[in-house]
């Protein structure tokens, strides 16, 4: 099938980077004679008909900006038939005839659930969780790394001076990739994420150790979705009395900000290699750096448990640690 007319879309939690990409997906389309599309909003915006031409003049700029110009939304309703349908007939009445979804892996779930009703679609590996099995690093990742990192020198620096436990929430519900390497990054003694779970009887043992080595601050980046939450670990500090201990809770700062210039050429790169996919009749693959180049994997492979989050890491940061 021919595309003459394509539509973009960002999904799920917005990463640095996005708008790289939607950039690409427009320029690469307008450069092969398509014409492109943006829809407002995510999925949500997909089955609301929320879609509208865009240009080159039109996503001018955008590279540099934080966030994506085009919108994201959560919406499970695009899990039901019935969004589905709704999605695939806004579509198919303005005379688009591919998709090319820019997000994470509840987004590529939804990418693939159209290639699957026969609509051409083609992912872009964006999210700061890094959860996409076969995918090294997605978009936004290294952005959000650095933004985290940034942060958690900031406390050690006060966390010495008081000498003090800081614990740091980042983000990472489900994904504890950013927390580990922020973890061996910053050098922080304890590490904890939703995949490897550490029972609390080893957080105090570790402090006492780190106590006894002479250390004078003791830091632990904990994933938001650890099993052993931040305040949890705060208040058995606080109870062990090594060191005196703050809660520091990231959040969604570590979302936003200008895009590092690897996730500009990361987005840019990848959202070429989707559009050309897809005009070649390409659909269900998902862009990304994958063993160091940018390249297609299969997005039914790519939703799978991404294992990210690996023993040698884990080891890796406890033995630095100490
Ligand atoms: O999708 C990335 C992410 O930032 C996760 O790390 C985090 O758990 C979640 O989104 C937060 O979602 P929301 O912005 O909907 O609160």
């Amino acid at each position: 099938m021919t595309i003459r007319r394509l539509a973009v879309l960002t999904s799920g939690g917005d990463a640095p980077g996005m708008n790289a990409a939607i950039r690409s997906v427009v320029r690469t389309a307008v450069h092969h004679h398509v014409e492109p599309f943006g829809v407002r909003n995510g999925y949500r915006g997909l089955m609301n008909g929320d879609i509208e031409p865009l240009t080159n003049r039109a996503i001018g700029g955008i590279m540099l900006r934080g966030g994506t110009v085009l919108g994201s939304a959560r919406a499970p309703d695009f899990a039901t038939d019935a969004g589905r349908d709704k999605a695939i007939d806004h579509l198919e009445r303005l005379g688009i005839d591919g998709l090319i979804v820019i997000g994470g892996n509840g987004s590529q779930s939804g990418s693939l659930s159209l290639h699957n009703t026969g609509f051409p679609t083609v992912g872009v590996a964006s999210t700061i969780d890094n959860d996409l099995s076969l995918v090294d690093t997605c978009i936004g990742v290294d952005t959000a790394l650095n933004t985290g990192l940034a942060l958690i020198d900031r406390l050690r620096d006060t966390a010495t001076s008081h000498h003090r436990a800081f614990v740091v929430e980042m983000m990472g519900r489900k994904s504890g990739y950013l927390a580990l390497m922020a973890g061996i990054a910053s050098g922080a003694e304890l590490i904890c994420t939703p995949e490897s779970p550490v029972p609390i009887e080893a957080v105090i043992e570790t402090v006492q150790a780190a106590h006894a080595i002479g250390k004078n601050h003791f830091l632990v980046v904990v994933a938001e979705g650890s099993p052993l939450t931040a305040p949890a670990i705060v208040d058995a500090l606080n109870g062990d009395k090594c060191f005196e201990a703050r809660l520091s809770v990231l959040g969604h700062v570590q979302r936003g900000g200008a895009p590092l210039a690897f996730d500009r050429l990361l987005g840019s790169r990848s959202a070429a290699v989707a559009v050309q996919a897809l005009l070649r009749g390409q659909s269900g693959e998902l862009a990304g750096l994958a063993k160091g180049e940018i390249t297609l994997v299969p997005i039914a492979d790519a939703i799978l448990p991404s294992r990210k989050v690996t023993p040698e890491l884990l080891g890796l940061g406890d033995i630095l640690s100490r």
